[in-house]
């Protein structure tokens, strides 16, 4: 079966990350200096794509890529970095390897180590330690790029963010550092408020939507190069996405999928695509919304309708001001709702799709 040219299921590989020139441009240059950054962005923006390209556009730089989603304890965080340090390759892995050694640190064998017999399991912080010694240690001989992707996580691990910041910083000008989380909220808070560790440590740079004119691109391009015609599409897909990339994506497979090599997109191809779509994300989609607390589920039909929280149409919807604004605030911190030019929108625009369909009122 012929590859589609709409990857939609996880990161990009670097070179078929487009529309993000500009973001891409200043990551690297925000890493060459030394300028410590968070990436702050829904999921499924891109964050994980682009840092991807970032690092590989940094040849002449050792990466460590650090993912700690879902971090829940002190161990799993020394695991996620003994993982990231084990994955190195060239100089900085033939370094690390002795440094470590120097340190009594087995290099990709925390995990088994923190898992092993009880007697001789070592002290998960002392481990964590033990490897941001490695880490810098090494850092300090090659240049190098620590990214540590899904960073909200650490917030619910006690004093893991407290010995990563001790570690790191009187090496800030050794290592290019990002931090990306898809919990917005928690990560600004994470840089932002004062009893934190990482207070006022990092700039903060948000990823947002595609460009209209990087979907028109990257959808016209991928329909050219696999012998069809995109026709009106990439302005339908604008239209229904905003630009949410992995919604985008999704839509153009399905589109690109109902349209036979050497034809072109047309308007039944969109309405198959978009029934396609809605039948695969439904049974999501329940489960998404029964997850959500009631006033939750009210501001999230409002919002979805285009309409108030508040007043009359709220009032549709037995909404008080109180539990709306309380509401609001949570789907925010969650990445659910977002602000685009003043207005509330639902981050997903399958899931507000999803909602006008379910609850026509
Ligand atoms: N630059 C881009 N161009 C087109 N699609 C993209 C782009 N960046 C992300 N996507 C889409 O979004 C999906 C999720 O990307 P990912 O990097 O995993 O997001 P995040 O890390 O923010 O959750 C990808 O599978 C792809 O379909
Ligand atoms: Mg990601």
């Amino acid at each position: 079966m012929e590859a589609s040219p709409f990857p939609y299921q996880g990161p990009l590989e670097p070179a078929e990350v487009h529309g993000r020139d500009d973001l891409v441009a200043d990551l690297v240059e925000r890493v060459t200096s030394g300028r410590v950054t968070a990436l702050l962005g829904p999921r499924r923006y891109g964050k994980t794509s682009v840092l991807r390209r970032v690092a590989a556009d940094v040849t002449e730089v050792a990466t460590v890529w650090v993912d700690l989603y879902e971090v829940t304890s002190m161990a799993d965080v020394a695991v996620r970095f003994d993982d990231g340090l084990a994955a190195t390759t060239g100089r900085f892995a033939s370094t690390a390897r002795g440094v470590a050694a120097g340190l009594a640190v087995n290099l990709g064998v925390v995990k088994v180590e923190l898992t092993g017999p009880a007697r001789n399991r070592p002290d998960p912080a002392l481990a964590f330690h033990s490897l941001l010694q490695v880490l810098v240690n090494v850092a300090s001989r090659h240049r190098s790029l620590l990214i540590v992707d899904e960073f909200s996580s650490i917030g619910r691990v006690k004093g893991a963010a407290g010995a990563l910041r001790t570690a790191l910083q009187d090496h800030y000008r050794d290592l290019g550092i990002v931090f990306a989380g898809s919990h917005p909220s928690m990560m600004r808070t994470l840089f932002t408020a004062r009893p934190e560790p990482f207070y006022g440590q990092a700039d903060l740079v948000e990823i947002g939507p595609l460009e209209s004119t990087a979907v028109e691109r990257i959808v016209g391009s991928g329909f050219a190069s696999t012998g069809r015609d995109a026709g009106h599409l990439a302005a339908r897909i604008n239209a229904f996405t905003g630009g949410h990339p992995q919604r985008a994506m999704q839509l153009a497979d399905a589109c690109w999928r109902h349209t036979p090599p050497g034809t072109s997109a047309s308007t039944e191809t969109w309405a198959m695509a978009v029934t396609e779509v809605r039948r695969a994300s439904a049974d999501g989609m329940e489960r998404l919304y029964s997850g959500f607390a009631s006033g939750e589920r009210s501001v999230l039909r409002a919002v979805a309708r285009g309409g108030s929280i508040y007043g009359t149409e709220a009032g549709l919807l037995d909404l008080s001001a109180g539990s709306a604004t309380h509401a609001r605030q949570t789907l925010r911190n969650s990445g659910d709702l977002t602000e685009l030019g003043g207005q509330l929108a639902l981050v997903d625009p399958m899931l507000a799709d999803w909602l006008r369909r379910r609850f026509p009122i």
